[in-house]
């Protein structure tokens, strides 16, 4: 190497690194794969409100929605990788390899994982004025006559369509399937009856059950959930080891320095321990991720252990999206 690209090699990587020191020194995006008013979002909006009180800075949600979350998460894979575009998403960074054909990204090499940061169970509901008012009764009146229920999902690879695909494989009955860009619109339609049911986080079902603004039928736990005592779990209402955890974690684009990403995970660390953030949470039936979990490693880890855990279940359920 002569001297004058020497010289040029190390002025760059100092001012990288100067770069990545001041980091952040304007408002950070953090994008979002399902409409507004869902889950996704409202974990990405408690997120990013704890989060920017560390950095420093405003992070912007913005609401990519489409094909089950990977439009999103393609866009973030293909962002400028200077800690100024994340991303929040959840278990279908685990699912899409298998469920997309085509997909553009590879959720494990793209991006440089920030750390978890939720996980919840999973709610199986229906409109307010749906006749079953029991799991037995709704899984019967599914039965005779399964094309005539209207069952609503956020895409392929949404939790909401894996909540379904295993509900009506375990129950063997198919549903008339609706799709959505995410459950915010799916309950605004679910609370005014335009769909009759649906399988969906408890974060976005917690407040309209205890409202009694939709019927519930269980909640897809091991355990009832202190929020909402009364919904039984699954195996209590019939459906025995039909359960169902969905956990959200932070992503950063591959490549992003390394400096960036250590300000990210501690500014993570510091919002799940955030304790506006952990009450509202507590409050809609949703777990923050521990410090221990909201690290690089933790969420690398949960993503390969569910990509190999998915694999089977998709390939078995035969439904695949291009
Ligand atoms: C959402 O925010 O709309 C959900 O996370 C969609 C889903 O996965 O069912």
């Amino acid at each position: 190497m002569n001297r004058l690209i020497a010289s040029l090699v190390v002025a760059l990587a100092t001012t990288t690194a100067a770069i990545a020191q001041e980091y952040p020194t304007k408002p950070i995006t953090m994008l979002v794969p399902f409409a507004a008013g869902g889950p996704t979002d409202t974990v990405a909006r408690l997120t990013a409100e704890a989060m920017s009180k560390t950095l420093g800075q405003n992070i912007l949600v913005e609401n990519l929605p489409g094909a089950g979350g990977t439009i999103a998460a393609g866009r973030a894979a293909e962002s400028a990788p200077d800690g100024y575009t994340i991303l929040v998403h959840h278990i279908g960074m685990s699912t899409a390899p298998t469920l997309y054909r085509q997909l553009r990204f590879d959720p494990v090499t793209a991006f440089a994982p920030i750390g978890l940061v939720t996980e919840a169970p999973m709610t199986i509901v229906a409109r307010p004025d749906f006749e079953a008012s029991t799991l037995a009764e709704l899984i019967q009146t599914i039965k005779a006559d399964s094309e005539a229920i209207t069952y609503a999902n956020a895409g392929i690879g949404a939790a909401s369509h894996l909540c379904g695909m295993l509900f009506m494989s375990t129950v063997g009955a198919q549903m008339t399937t609706v799709p959505y860009k995410g459950n915010g619109p799916i309950m605004t339609d679910l609370m005014g009856s335009q769909i009759d049911m649906t399988c969906d986080q408890a974060t976005n079902t917690a407040g309209a059950l205890r409202e009694k603004q939709i019927k519930g039928y269980a909640v897809t736990a091991a355990e009832r959930q202190a929020a909402i005592p009364e919904l039984p779990t699954t195996a209590e209402a019939g459906l025995p080891n039909f359960e169902l955890s969905v956990w959200h974690g932070v992503y950063a684009p591959a490549g992003t320095p390394d400096a960036v990403l250590a300000k990210l995970t501690a500014s993570l660390q510091a919002a799940v321990e955030d304790e506006a953030m952990g009450k509202r949470l507590n409050d809609i039936a949703t777990l923050p991720a521990t410090k221990d979990q909201a690290t690089p490693a933790a969420l690398k880890e949960r993503l390969s252990s569910e990509i190999a855990r998915w694999k089977p279940l998709i390939e078995a359920a035969g439904q695949f999206a291009d």
